[in-house]
């Protein structure tokens, strides 16, 4: 069969009829149909009605299982994190085959305070595949940070090993960076979160805290996991479920009029999430690298791109009741047919139960965040998408300034201690969002259309979502030298190339 019926075929399965094909694809198929990395051997993908399972919803959410910490003293943190097949049963009666840390999915909760050495023993039992781990976010020298260039034999195991400066708590995690892989092994279940605690918390004591791992799953009518088909390459892959540390839609069961600080982690390989409570208001008191200055109160939603986190507090309603947190639809781009049609979705269900609680109140100070001086250095990058035309037919390439990924090539240059100005660009049809390893920036301002939008409070980013003919400016100052990533955190397209090398000297 050539690569043209492949696709046709794969398509009319999928949709149940070419009339669903989008103009884009349209235009494709008419040229000689696109010739996409993963294009053969798929499994149909989404639209059929029956082929998507239905999950339990409604168990009480777990508690993250925390690492055991296996070091003899305080202030060192020593575990041992497995990557390995493993077999869960998130649909009932119908196992799965997920790749997980240490068994659980989502990967063990890994906490450590400022200050503390950190030294975690990474066994990659992956058959037959090359892995790393990569503490997205998180300040590690590049040579302990997971890069592809240093990837860990299947079999075999190697230490990561760093210091948890001053200053850098916040809510991170930890997923695989192997050169090509990436997305698949967090499509199949590696990924966790790490969160560093400051010596000493500035919120109240009183307010307790829930921590959210959203990841993204598409199951097959028997309970296992498709591969990818040249949609969710093109795209991302995006599941059938959208799950809460590992559940579908769980039950958080707190007492009415109380407090709930949450830290929130998008996990998903290419979803966005535009997360709302019903009838309730959030309170942001941070971003990918820790808390704000001041709380920002009143938000009635806020967008998390892939990779991206935020911390929140929410103060609940007085009468016992329900209310869901929900991601409402965003408009992100799409390319090709099979755009995903959603609706308002539930990720969690808290449930107001028991005494009546008053809510905390938060200090009007969380911390002081210096913002970075003029730069002196200037940066300039361009994400683009193409569509050429090779041997086998069309090939679509997501680039960053007319690139694709060598890990072999240095493609910016810095140094360590300048403040520099970076400009992202995003000239394609779709959403990219831009991550950088290593260090937190500032984001400086937006540009859309020639407006140039300030951004409205200082905050520490890693990553940032420059929407389709958007441009983001930010300032960032890295301390370690080496060689560091910065790519478009849609794992599918970093997987394909959308990435490049920064040396830091
Ligand atoms: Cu979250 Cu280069 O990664
Ligand atoms: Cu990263
Ligand atoms: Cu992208």
């Amino acid at each position: 069969m050539n690569r043209r019926t492949l696709l046709l075929s794969g398509t009319a399965l999928a949709l149940g009829g070419a009339a669903l094909l989008g103009r884009r694809m349209m235009m494709v198929h008419g040229t000689a149909g696109p010739s996409m990395d993963h294009a053969a051997g798929v499994a149909p993908t989404a639209g059929a009605g029956e082929r998507i399972l239905s999950l339990p919803e409604g168990a009480p959410l777990h508690v993250l299982t925390k690492i055991a910490n296996t070091a003899s003293k305080p202030g060192l943190v020593e575990a041992r994190l497995t990557a390995a097949p493993a077999i869960i049963e998130i649909a009932l009666g119908k196992p799965t085959n997920v790749l997980a840390f240490n068994g659980s999915l989502p990967g063990p909760l890994i906490e450590a305070t400022e200050g503390d050495r950190v030294r975690i023993e990474f066994v990659n039992n992956i058959p037959g595949q090359i892995s790393t781990i990569h503490w997205h976010g998180m300040p590690v020298p590049p040579g302990q940070d997971g890069n592809p260039m240093d990837p860990v034999e299947s079999g075999s195991s190697r230490v990561y090993e760093f210091t948890l400066p001053a200053n850098s708590a916040a809510t991170y995690w930890y997923h695989p960076h192997p050169h090509g892989l990436t997305h698949e092994q967090v499509y199949r279940g590696l990924a966790g979160a790490f969160i560093v605690r400051p010596k000493t918390d500035p919120l109240p004591a009183d307010l307790a805290e829930t921590v959210l791992v959203i990841s993204d799953l598409r199951l097959a009518a028997d309970g296992s996991m498709p591969d990818s088909n040249y949609l969710d390459t093109m795209n991302g892959r995006e599941g059938d479920h959208l799950l809460v540390n590992g559940q579908k839609n769980p039950v958080l069961t707190i007492n009415p009029g109380s407090s709930r600080r949450f830290r929130l982690v998008n996990a998903t390989n290419a979803r966005f999430l535009r997360l709302a409570f019903d009838g309730h208001a959030m309170t942001q008191i941070g971003t990918d690298g820790g808390l704000l200055a001041s709380p920002l109160p009143g938000l009635t939603e806020l967008l998390l791109g892939p990779a991206e986190r935020a911390e929140i507090v929410v103060d609940f309603q007085a009468k016992p009741g329900t209310v869901s947190l929900v991601t409402v639809p965003y408009e992100r781009g799409w390319m090709g047919p099979g755009k995903p049609v959603r609706a308002i979705a539930p990720l969690l269900t808290v449930a107001l139960v028991g005494k009546v609680r008053a809510p905390v109140s938060l200090p009007a100070r969380l911390r002081d965040i210096a913002a970075l001086g003029a730069a002196t250095a200037n940066k300039r990058v361009v994400f683009s998408e193409t569509m050429s035309m090779g041997a086998g037919g069309m090939k679509m390439g997501y680039l960053i300034d007319g690139k694709k990924f060598d890990m072999s090539r240095v493609d910016l240059s810095s140094r360590a201690g300048e403040v520099e100005l970076w400009e992202v660009v995003n000239t394609a049809d779709m959403d990219h969002p831009f991550h950088m390893h290593g260090a937190q920036f500032q984001i400086v301002e937006r540009e859309r259309d020639g407006v140039k939008t300030p951004a409205a409070f200082l905050s520490w980013k890693d990553t940032v979502n420059v929407a389709r003919g958007e441009t983001v400016r930010f300032k960032v100052q890295h301390v370690f030298s080496g060689l560091r990533m910065y790519h478009c955190h849609i794992l599918e397209h970093e997987s394909q190339g959308m990435m490049a090398v920064l040396k830091v000297v």
